[in-house]
């Protein structure tokens, strides 16, 4: 797991050979992201979080690919949110300085990552306990490297995080430790997405994880820290936690893309959904179920919070399409179901929109840009599993 692994391409430049091409022309299935889309959740992410005034850090396990990361330092993000050590090294190496690991960097191999990239400068870890953080600032301090860190505080998800209540404790067990520095804290306030539609009942929730987190930092100033980031993240969120006082960034990432499950959640409209599968019919035996050349291989099997099926159905313009559900998948195989079924023969072209955008990026090596109806340019999905 060293740091210093190569990305494919280095500087996130597309590979145009061969392009354009009709979409009537691409091998299926195929990954596709509408750019005009994408520039337009670019532009509307950056406009609202420069309304509440903190800064924008996305996190990059929604693209994978350095040259969706590059529009959004364009569009005013600061630096990047990542999930795995593939990830901070991916843009570490293509020269980004500025990094959230949001993950407890647990065992040898990601521990001895985790100094190595310190070391390379711009590089923030998250951290929820001494477990965690012991053997860490042990390497460290072997290494005369010091790691700064965000506390990671459970505002209700129930997943990594201390209980705000223990966020005191915890960081003076933390700051006592050789070649720790405390930098702030972090939430991840996925848990909004329990309220499902219920728009009112979401924003509340991602209003409280925000205050409730500026509320933490408070407290450790109380107690003599410095704690100058204050960070939320998620896209349901995106329009309540980062606009409670005393937070200083949001780090949404599927935005980017927006999916089925986002449609679901209320964060966004059909319209807005700039990742697609492009597949075809392969095979119509059976009356009200045609079959198509994209299953979970394809789409993931994610079925997410309110979506369900296995995506919204489009046709090859990507308007959503009347009758039909995407009702199972085998690997490579798609069950389309429902009576908008009859009207759709062999060999035609649809656009699935996945459920959740950040795991279908994980099933594919590339993906293609498409402008009007051609796509325009290729590029490498990286950092996959
Ligand atoms: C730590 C962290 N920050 C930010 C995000 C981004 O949230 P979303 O996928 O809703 O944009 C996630 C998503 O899983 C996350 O785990």
């Amino acid at each position: 797991m060293a740091a210093g692994r190569r990305s494919a391409t280095g500087d996130g430049a597309g590979v145009t050979a061969g392009l354009p091409l009709p979409l009537d022309e691409l091998p299926t299935p195929a990954l596709l992201v509408d750019r005009v889309r994408m520039e337009a959740n670019l532009t509307a992410m950056a406009g609202s979080i420069g309304e509440a005034g903190v800064a924008l850090r996305p996190h990059f396990k929604t693209s994978k690919c350095l040259a969706v990361a590059r529009r959004q330092l364009a569009h005013g993000a600061t630096g990047f949110t990542c999930a795995t050590p593939a990830e901070v090294a991916l843009l570490q190496n293509a020269g980004i300085k500025d990094i959230l690991w949001a993950h407890q960097p647990v065992g040898p191999a990601k521990v001895a990552f985790a100094v190595e990239a310190v070391a390379r400068g711009g590089l923030t870890i998250a951290l929820d306990s001494v477990e965690v953080a012991q053997p860490l600032s042990e390497a460290a301090a072997k290494a005369g490297v010091t790691v700064p860190f965000a506390l990671e505080v459970d505002t209700g998800l129930h997943r990594a995080g201390v209980d705000p209540d223990k966020a005191v404790a915890t960081v003076a067990a933390l700051t006592s430790m050789p070649a720790l520095e405390l930098r702030g804290v972090l939430t991840h306030e996925g848990h909004v997405a329990k309220h499902g539609s219920d728009r009112a009942g979401l924003e509340a929730a991602g209003d409280l994880a925000g205050r409730t987190l500026a509320q933490v930092a408070e407290a450790l100033r109380a107690d003599g820290h410095e704690c100058p980031l204050v960070s939320v993240g998620s896209t349901p969120a995106a329009t309540s936690a980062p606009f409670a006082d005393g937070v200083t960034e949001a780090r949404p990432g599927t935005y980017v893309y927006f999916d089925a499950n986002q449609v679901g959640l209320g964060s966004a409209r059909i319209e807005q959904c700039a990742q697609t599968v492009l597949a075809r019919v392969v095979s119509a035996q059976r009356p009200g179920t045609v079959i198509i050349d994209a299953g979970i291989k394809a789409m993931s099997s994610d079925s997410m919070a309110t979506a369900g099926i296995l995506g919204i159905v489009c046709d090859a313009s990507g308007a959503p399409l009347d009758g039909i559900t995407f009702a199972n998948g085998n690997e490579e195989h798609g069950y389309l179901t429902g009576p908008g079924t009859a009207s759709l023969r062999v060999g035609d072209l649809l656009r699935i929109i996945p459920n959740h955008a950040c795991g279908t990026t994980n099933m594919w090596s590339f993906l293609h840009f498409v402008e009007n109806g051609r796509a325009v340019e290729r590029h490498p999905i990286e950092a996959r599993h």
